[in-house]
């Protein structure tokens, strides 16, 4: 079977990580055809928007896309283009898993994590003003709605997938009507779920928790703002956010993407480490129900990783991408 898929390649390293990683999954076996649309810097020069229509026309005839970070402009202009992309398609699950890497030294050993963010709501829901002269407020909108469909799909995940428990993570002693509003999604969902372990944790507990003994912990789930500072945690503790894969997930669209950004200070040298997007990749091939694929390629990632011979600058080694992406490739067929 032939799958058509959405290829964004973003700005800076953008095309040399997506460029590596579409190689990658074809060598997987998986026969992917890509349909490359604009955004970022490019389509501002020739659609005079980061974000053209077309763009999300085609993730939505096709469902599902891979892509590069794309820059965001301080002070001025578009907000974000990833936020944009992920409120046009209601990609409300970010979906963050964290492993530890074999070879990748680290604080601690062994760390297994998943951080599902709410991506649509929360301080990210764009609603500010200011009343008065010298006061801003920024509305904080959390909605019954949008609280029971990211926790039933972080249940979903932890009874497909096998894991053991899911951490509602919070903060309900303060914020009562918000994030008690959350809590109680949260436990009238969990009914529907009796063989997944629930809890709920304060966020304060949590984050302490985390840089302590990360194993205590293993899928968590929380609002947009928590989970965007959360995640960036989580990845920190296997070595940062050159090396985790993310995606954002919803009842009809899924983008798969790398959760740094678009590194200009090495962008067009040829350098970049792909590893973030090769991870995106496994996700999407996992997504897409292709998991001996997946597998694979996680394997023979890893497996580079760990002989660590072939390595990119930003992991100590002197290897370039081409170099690295065709050592993954050797590997896979190895493990293929
Ligand atoms: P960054 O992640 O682009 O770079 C931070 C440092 O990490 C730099 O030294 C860079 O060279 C290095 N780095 C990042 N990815 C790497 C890779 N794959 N291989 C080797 N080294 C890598 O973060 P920064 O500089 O804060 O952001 C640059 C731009 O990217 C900004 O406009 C920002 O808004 C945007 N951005 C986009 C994201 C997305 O599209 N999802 C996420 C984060 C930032």
């Amino acid at each position: 079977m032939t799958y058509e898929f959405t290829l964004i390649e973003g700005d800076g390293i953008g095309p040399e990580v997506t460029a590596a990683t579409i190689r990658i999954l074809a060598a997987a076996g998986v026969d992917i055809h890509w349909t490359k649309v604009p955004t970022g810097a490019a389509a501002v020069q020739s659609h005079g928007t980061p974000l053209p229509d077309v763009t999300l026309r085609s993730v939505e005839q096709t469902r599902v896309a891979l892509k590069g970070p794309i820059t965001t402009p301080v002070g001025h202009g578009f907000t974000s283009v990833n936020v944009a992309i992920r409120q046009a398609l209601d990609l409300y699950v970010s979906l963050r898993p964290v492993k530890s890497i074999p070879g990748v030294p680290t604080r601690h050993e062994n760390v297994d994590l998943v951080v599902f963010r709410e991506n649509t709501e929360g301080l990210y829901s764009g609603r500010e003003h200011s009343p008065v002269e010298g006061v801003v407020e920024t509305l904080r909108v959390i909605s019954e709605r949008a609280c029971k469909r990211i926790t039933r799909w972080a249940n979903e995940y932890v009874r497909n997938e096998g894991r053991d428990k899911l951490t509602l993570v919070h903060k309900a002693s303060i914020m009562k009507l918000s994030d008690g509003l959350f809590l109680d999604s949260f436990n009238q969902v969990a009914d529907g779920y009796p063989f997944v372990t629930h809890e709920a944790r304060l966020i304060d507990d949590v984050v302490r928790g985390l840089v302590i003994d990360p194993n205590q912990y293993d899928c968590m789930v929380m609002e947009n703002l928590y989970g965007d500072v959360l995640s960036d945690l989580c990845a920190g503790l296997v070595g940062g956010l050159g090396v985790v894969p993310g995606a954002n997930i919803g009842d009809r669209y899924a983008v798969f993407e790398a959760v740094h950004g678009s590194a200009p200070d090495i962008a067009g040298r040829g350098i970049a480490n792909p590893t973030a997007l090769v991870q995106s990749g496994v996700l999407l091939l996992r997504h897409i129900g292709e998991r001996k694929a997946a597998n694979n390629v996680e394997k023979a990632l890893f497996s580079v990783l760990e002989r660590g011979e072939v390595r990119t600058g930003d992991l100590g080694g002197s290897a370039n991408t081409e170099q690295f992406t065709n050592a993954i490739m050797a590997a896979l067929g190895t493990h293929g």
